[in-house]
Parts: structure tokens; sequence; C-alpha cells
């Protein structure tokens, strides 16, 4: 049996194609391995969203190379595949800085993986960066649970061009999965185990694929359908663009008890000026009222957001109004960077680049502030009962270590459940990554609906 290492970066569509390639290459006899050193194909599937995340692949390569070497004296070939956004942006060149390179692959052409290696095993470096006509997931197998939550791609690529984001060029034009290839996707994820499905897209709530009806269907419809598969327990999706928040998908939030009250709805910034710079289409004022709408749907509903400081002509003013709208909203968890500029995008072009110094120390004072804010909501579940879906053991013996609804982790010491589980939980203590609670079940888990 050959063996497959993947290796990926970036967002989780990089982790459901990572799982797909995997998938894809089964077939022609590769099993994953977590041990490079005993890889005969190994698979860097890289991210390209800042500059910082693209350098890694190739000091990540340089490791690779070591790894090809020491096999090579032990009589095994070895080959190396770049993959994702950075193989889709760089194509060739990366062959050029990085020989060790056989294939370069981008996000819509992967499913070619077994015949892209097998020309690669003839000789020489083989790129294929095309977006091509035929549909990606006609081409791959059936999909593998594995373990008790999945990722489900339902729509890719994006028209929306933020002037900042590289994702519009590396991931193609927006498109949507029609209703009836989700819908068997999650029906097998559901019979292989899998308890919670995270539907995933760059612009998850643009979706609009065809549905049963011939007609298309939003996410708001598409959650319906899919809560009501036997054993889908949890349902979440992301990630999100405020301008894409329809009625239908707020009150999914309201009237869909698989629904997970956790929202993450990027803002990035919190000046108008900047967000019109930035091409977001949205303003400050229309995202909080669309907040607004989400927690009258759903009370409770833990709110979460990208941001990026220091985008090209970013004033103190600006930042400050960044400041407020999360000093106003208060989120559970964020996450946020510099700006980083990328090649081909219009923010590129801009003249007034921010001083990196200003921007870490703009970052520092927002990350502080989102850190405060994380930490508040996370003391505010001490004391209350929450469900957990138990996933994997935890970091001791004796422990497991689960998600609350609002996407926290959270570990338990149990001898009674086994992952998979969904089990209430009282919050006895809040750590710096994870809450600590103990069952609050006294009879048997609860099981699957079906
Ligand atoms: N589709 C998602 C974002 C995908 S990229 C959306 O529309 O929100 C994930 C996050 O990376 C973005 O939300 C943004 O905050 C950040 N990001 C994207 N490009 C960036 C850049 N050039 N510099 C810094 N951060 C960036
Ligand atoms: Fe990038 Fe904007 Fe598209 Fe999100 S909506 S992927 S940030 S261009
Ligand atoms: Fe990165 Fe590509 Fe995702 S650039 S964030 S892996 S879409």
């Amino acid at each position: 049996m050959k063996k497959v290492f993947v290796k990926s970066y970036g967002c989780q569509m990089n982790v459901y194609d990572a799982e797909r390639m995997a998938d894809v290459l089964a077939p022609q006899g590769f099993a994953e391995t977590a041990a490079i050193e005993e890889a005969d194909l190994i698979i860097l599937n890289t991210c390209h969203i800042r500059e910082r995340a693209a350098e890694k692949v190739y000091s990540e390569l340089g490791r690779v190379r070591q790894v090809k070497r020491a096999r090579q004296a032990k009589g095994h070939e070895t080959k190396v595949v770049v993959a994702g956004c950075v193989a889709q942006a760089e194509g060739r060149e990366i062959v050029r800085r990085a020989p060790v390179v056989d294939v370069v692959v981008g996000p819509q052409s992967y499913h070619r993986l077994p015949d892209l290696v097998a020309r690669a095993q003839r000789g020489g470096a083989v790129i294929d960066t095309e977006f091509p006509v035929e549909d990606k997931f006609a081409h791959l197998p059936a999909v593998r649970g594995r373990g008790v939550t999945a990722f489900l791609t339902i729509q890719e690529g994006c028209d929306k061009f933020c002037t900042f984001c590289v994702v519009p060029y590396t991931r193609g034009a927006e498109m949507s999965r029609p209703v009836v290839k989700v819908v068997a996707e999650a029906e097998r994820l559901a019979w292989a185990g899998i308890r919670e499905i995270t539907l995933i897209g760059q612009n998850v709530n643009a979706y609009h694929g065809e549905g049963i009806d011939g007609r298309a269907w939003s996410l708001g419809r598409l959650l319906h359908r899919i809560a009501a598969i036997p054993g889908v327990e949890r349902l979440r999706y992301t990630t999100s663009h405020p301008r894409d928040m329809d009625e239908a998908l707020i009150a999914a939030h309201r009237d869909l008890p698989a629904l997970m009250p956790y929202l993450h709805l990027p803002v990035q910034a919190g000046s108008d000026r900047i967000l019109a710079a930035m091409n977001r289409r949205h303003t400050r004022d229309e995202y909080r009222r669309i907040v607004d709408e989400v927690r009258a749907a759903r009370p409770d509903i833990a709110l979460s957001s990208d941001f990026i400081v220091g985008f090209p002509g970013e004033t103190d003013a600006d930042f400050e109004d960044t400041m407020r709208l999360v000093a106003e909203i208060g989120f559970a968890s964020a996450f946020s960077f510099k700006y980083s500029s990328r090649p081909g995008t219009p923010g590129a072009e801009l003249a007034e680049q921010v001083p990196e110094p200003l921007k870490a120390e703009r970052l520092a004072r927002l990350q502080a502030l989102l850190e405060t804010q994380r930490q508040a909501f996370n003391r505010g579940t001490i004391g209350r009962i929450v469900s957990v879906l138990l996933e994997k053991p935890g970091r001791h013996p004796g422990q497991l270590a689960g998600k609350s609804p609002y996407l926290q982790a959270v570990q338990i010491e149990t001898d009674r459940h086994r992952p998979g589980d969904i089990i209430p939980v009282r919050i006895v203590r809040v750590g710096s990554n994870s809450l600590f609670g103990e069952p609050a079940d006294r009879q048997a888990p609860m099981t699957a609906a079906a």
C-alpha cells in the first residue's frame, strides 16, 4: 500500500478539499498517513490569503526537500504536490522557486490528481491550474465520514471582489452545488456517524443552488432540508457575507433547533469610509441592523467576526470607528489581521499604505478588546448547563473534548460517554482556551434521533 501525507493551511474549504484529495487517491491504493517520512506522496494544500501564509509554503518545501532526500537514500521515491490557493496564484513559479515540486494543482482541478501524479511519475513537473468546465464534484468519489463532525462544501468561489482579497482570483467565480447533491452528501455523512455538519463556502450565504423543484434555493431553505435528515443533530454554516444575510436565513436561526446559535459574520472594519474602499458594499449601520435582527431571532446567538487593521488610508479616526463598533456589538470570538498587500488585488495599488508599526499597534489594541469580550462571553457560561457534542479524547486520560453550541471547546471528565454523544454539561471553570465542565445527565446519554 502506498501512503499519502496531506497538510492543509488556510480556511475550512481547504480542510474539506484535503480530505477529498485523500478520497480521490484512495482507489489508487493510497492510504493516508500522519507521518511525512513514510509518505510516497506529499501534498501541501496551501493558502494565499496573506503574505505570511504564502511564504510558509516555501519554508515548508525546504523541509519536504530534506524528507525526499532522506527517503531517496533508502531507495524510496517521493512525489510532491502543491495544491490550493498558492498553486492557483503562482502556478509554474512554484516549480521554479522549489524544484522539489512535481505537481502544481489548483482548487478547481484536484479531482484530476490520480492522472497528474501518474504523469509526474513518467517525468517532469505537471501544472494544472485550470478552471475546468467539468464539475469537480461529479468526479470525486463518495465522501467518507471521519469522526463525528464534518465540513460539507455547498458553495465555492466569490464574485464580491473586496479590494484586499485574493479569493475571487484563486477560487474563481461563485457557484452553488445543487440541493440533491448536497443532501446526498449530508445523508452519507449522517450514515457514517457524523452528528454535526458545517456547510461551507467562501460566501456560503450567497448559496443559490438548484432546488428539488428546479428553482434556486436559498441557504435558509437548504438548512431546513438538511436538518430533516435523521442523525443530523447539529448544523452550522460559514463563512457569511453581511450582504447575503437574508430574511429566510435569519428566520432559520429562530425556527431550527439544530442550527447552532453561532454566527461568523466578518465585518472587516467599522469605518464607512474604509468599508467603501474595501468594496464591502455595506455600511457600519447596516451591519449593526443585521446583528440586531439576528439577535431578535436568536437572543443567545454568539457572534464572531473577522477584522483587518491598517487597510490603505485607514486613519486613527477610522480605526477608532472599528474599536467603537466592537464595543457596541460584543463578540464571542473573532479573528483579526494586519492588512497584507496581495499582488493583483486593487488594494495593493493604493497609495497610502499604513506603516507596519502602526498596523501592529492597532492590531494589539483591537485584539486586547476582542480578547476581553471573548473571556467575558466564556465566563458567562459558568454555572450554566450547555449541550456538548463530544468529539474526541481530551488532554488527559478520562477526559473527553467537545464543543458547546457556541463553538467553545469544552473538556469533561467522564467514563460513561463516548465521542458522538451529545450531553448536557454544567460548566464549572473557564481556562484560557477551553471551558471545563461536568456531565449533568444522570441516565444514559442521548442517542441519534433515528
Ligand atoms: N469569504 C470570507 C473571507 C475569507 S478570507 C468573507 O467574505 O468574509 C478570511 C479573512 O481573512 C477575511 O475575512 C479577512 O479578514 C482576512 N483577509 C483577507 N484578505 C486579507 C488581506 N489581504 N490582509 C489581511 N487579512 C485578509
Ligand atoms: Fe474575499 Fe470579500 Fe469574497 Fe470574502 S467576500 S472571499 S473577503 S472577496
Ligand atoms: Fe486561503 Fe484560499 Fe481559503 S487563500 S483562506 S485557502 S480560499
